[in-house]
């Protein structure tokens, strides 16, 4: 058995992070979170991994390299343009072959990883086997009608009117059946090959579809408001440890994870929360849920509910809640005068200002 990740895509929702790196690689406790799928995978006893690329190629074969660190032998397959997950099957035929595989969305977070449903696959072999959960707003995912007895009878992809609120999670497993069905779709009306419709060609052409309905957490990390939720949850299982440096004045409350080279000066961090190597945090309150990446500065401010990537620096702000700020940002407070707000944003940029 194979696995197929797919780690293309635009990540337009999640702009203007992904114009400068790859929405699979938006780390989440300093993690990124493609990491926590490749483990999943590795966890379940597959070694053979396809990561299908895209623009972003570069930026995820340096962080994956060849596998071997998760156990793993990763062979990369381009895909020239997004045109869909289907589209990627495509793509990835001739590496599959005839083999069995797990499909998995780089940017999905399936807690309790995904071993217990490839060992059902493996058993019982249907041609697709799917994983739904119930969400609050269907119409952004493919979602699946169920008959009376729990059998899928219908999928369609992001309804306009939902026929259920059971949405497709983004871990699918498949035999070689579904190269058939990929090889008969036509571009849907937002123009790409759907997964979800291959599925329904292989309900439609008699084969056995299977589907779970999972109550776990699953989030589709595509936007900010479920980057900063599957955050909060990953921290909550935090193991704390001090490998950096924190002085007298300091004071570590919680599930706190001061990593190496770190220094903590006359700050209070409430956890659960990371601080990522090399990065000083003097002055301040870090609270809950928080996650900073490495080489930052924290300095006379305050945040909670975020997540920092690397090399950026926070000073003289109160207070900083609920955001995803990137790599080398700065942020410091206005001058008082002129009172104005100065702003370089990238393209994209959301920015809430109280004023
Ligand atoms: C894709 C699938 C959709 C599925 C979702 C899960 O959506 O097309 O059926 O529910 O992943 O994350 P997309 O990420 O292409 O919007």
């Amino acid at each position: 058995m194979k696995a197929l990740v797919l780690a293309g895509g635009s990540g337009t929702r999640l702009r203007p992070i992904t114009h400068t790196s790859a929405k699979q690689l938006v780390p989440v406790a300093n993690k990124p979170v493609l990491f926590y799928g490749l483990e999943a995978i590795a966890a379940a006893g597959i070694r053979e991994v396809g990561i299908v690329v895209g623009d972003t190629h570069a930026e995820i074969e340096a962080a994956v390299g060849d596998g071997s660190a998760f156990g793993l032998q990763v062979t990369y397959l381009r895909q020239e343009a997004p045109l869909g997950l289907a589209h990627a099957v495509l793509v990835a035929g001739d590496y599959l072959a005839d083999d069995d595989f797990v499909m998995y969305l780089g940017d999905n977070f399936v807690v309790g990883g995904i071993t217990s449903l490839v060992e059902r696959f493996r058993a019982d072999r249907p041609a697709a086997q799917i994983m739904l959960t119930q969400v609050p707003d269907p119409r952004q995912f493919g979602v699946a009608e169920l008959d009376a007895g729990g059998r899928v009878v219908g999928l369609e992809e992001k309804p306009a009117l939902p026929k259920s609120d059971l949405a497709l999670v983004g871990v699918y497993l498949f035999t070689a059946a579904v190269h058939e069905a990929v090889a008969e779709l036509k571009p849907s009306w937002r123009g790409e090959l759907e997964i979800t419709d291959a599925i329904q060609w292989l309900i439609d052409a008699g084969h056995r579809v299977e589907s779970t309905v999972i109550s776990g957490y699953w989030k589709d990390t595509g936007n900010v408001t479920d980057m900063l939720e599957v955050n909060r949850l990953v921290l909550e299982s935090l193991d704390p440890a001090v490998r950096g440096k924190v002085d007298g004045a300091s004071e570590l409350i919680g599930r706190v994870l001061v990593e190496e080279g770190a220094v903590v000066r006359g700050s209070r961090i409430v956890g659960p929360a990371v601080v990522g190597p090399g990065t000083r945090v003097t002055d301040s309150y870090v609270g809950p849920f928080t996650s900073i990446g490495a080489g930052c500065v924290i300095a006379d401010s305050e945040i909670e509910y975020s997540i920092v990537l690397s090399r950026s620096s926070i000073t003289g702000v109160r207070r900083v809640e609920a955001s995803l700020i990137g790599h080398d940002v700065e942020v410091t407070p206005a001058p008082n005068t002129p009172r104005a707000h100065r702003l370089v944003l990238g393209d994209h940029s959301k920015v809430q200002i109280s004023s």
